[in-house]
């Protein structure tokens, strides 16, 4: 578990007070890889999949069908860089406090969770550096 260790450090040292008093993580980017052999193909497969679960509410391309909860991924690549993007698929909910989008690497907001599955993240670091190739493509 050297990387949740190595992860939570990381977000440790990311935190902030924000005003009114409460402290909340506040973190914009995650600079290292979590693994490193990322595979755009895999990631696009993943992405586009239910199973990768983010067209419940992403479209890719803004002129395809699907669902029009969150803005479409189309473009994602030139407005973050991969470091951005780590910090938004690990965490949103730190990234974006109160968004809807899941948090795909941490257990800290995930709520009424089946014993099976308590404690686990929702994809695994390999998927995670896999979207990751693949959304910075998303010009
Ligand atoms: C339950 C709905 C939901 C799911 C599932 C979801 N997202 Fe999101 N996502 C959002 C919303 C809403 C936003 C808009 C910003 C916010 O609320 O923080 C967003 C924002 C983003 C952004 C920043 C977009 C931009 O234009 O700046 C990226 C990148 C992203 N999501 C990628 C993904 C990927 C990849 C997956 C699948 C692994 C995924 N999302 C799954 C709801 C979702």
């Amino acid at each position: 578990m050297l990387m949740a260790v190595m992860l939570r450090l990381l977000l440790g040292a990311l935190v902030v007070t924000v005003a009114g008093g409460c402290a909340t993580f506040e973190i914009n980017r995650i600079d290292t890889p979590l693994v490193s052999n990322a595979s755009a193909m895999r990631g696009e497969q993943l992405g586009r999949s239910r199973e990768g679960t983010c067209v419940l509410c992403h479209k890719i391309e803004a002129s395809s069908q699907g669902s029009d909860i969150a803005p479409p991924l189309q473009g994602v690549g030139l407005r973050w860089d991969a470091a951005q993007l780590r910090a938004r698929l690990v965490d949103a909910q730190a990234v974006s406090p109160g968004t809807i989008m899941p948090s795909y690497f941490t257990t800290r907001h995930l709520v009424q969770v089946d014993p099976a599955y308590r404690n686990k993240p929702v994809l695994q670091a390999q998927q995670i550096e896999d979207l990751i190739a693949w959304l910075i493509t998303l010009k």
